[in-house]
């Protein structure tokens, strides 16, 4: 099955992760993507969010969440006094995988190989970073280090042991609130997200 693996380098710290990631063929989403798009914040932080993969922003920025679902972001850490800059921000999944619709570029999900594809990179930031605390924002990324079965509305918000770390978080994605039906349901997950996020970043000191 398709695999990082072989493009990790052994020394895994940031710069040379970041050096190494665009030369990756892993899997096919290096294809249409316009570049790569590695993590970024604190190289020892104690708290990691692991997104799901970069959206149009994202892929046209080189950094992640700085679109829509980075504002979401942005305000729930303003609102619990979390600088960005204290945490490391990355994806399951570091290239951009969308289908073309007119000028529009829609966002598509990951499959499960692609994120197990894409999971070494991943693992080897947490290794470099060594946090207390992983909170994973959303499916893909609870799938990537929690299982392909979890389920997020049942178990968001537990603090669970894992291999690579052992304290990780799940929560929804801020996209989520975005595509809220109404705006009660939007106000609920916005809740969620901030609730898990305090709890994360109180774990985590
Ligand atoms: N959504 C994500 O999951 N990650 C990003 O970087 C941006 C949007
Ligand atoms: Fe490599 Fe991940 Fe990009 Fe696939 S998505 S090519 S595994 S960096």
């Amino acid at each position: 099955q398709p695999s990082a693996q072989p493009f990790v380098p052994e020394d895994h710290s940031l710069p040379k992760l970041r050096a190494a990631l665009p030369a990756c063929k892993g899997c096919d989403l290096f294809q249409h993507a316009t570049q790569v798009v590695p993590g970024a914040g604190a190289a020892h932080a104690k708290l990691i969010l692991v997104g799901e993969q970069p959206g149009d922003q994202e892929d046209l920025q080189g950094k992640p969440f700085v679109g829509p679902a980075g504002k979401i972001l942005d305000r729930v850490m303003d609102e619990l006094n979390i600088e960005r800059s204290k945490v490391y921000v990355t994806n399951a999944v570091k290239h951009f995988k969308f289908v073309q619709r007119g000028k529009l570029r829609l966002h598509q999900n990951p499959r499960m190989s692609e994120i197990s594809a894409c999971r070494p990179w991943l693992l080897a930031e947490i290794d470099s970073i060594h946090p207390h605390v992983i909170l994973c924002l959303g499916a893909s990324a609870s799938k990537s280090l929690l299982g392909g079965t979890f389920s997020l509305m049942r178990d968001h918000g537990k603090i669970l042991n894992t291999p690579y770390a052992n304290q990780v978080i799940a929560t929804i994605h801020p996209s989520a609130i975005l595509r809220a039906r109404d705006k009660e349901s939007g106000e609920q997950l916005y809740q969620f997200l901030r609730d898990d996020m305090a709890l994360a970043w109180h774990t985590a000191q």
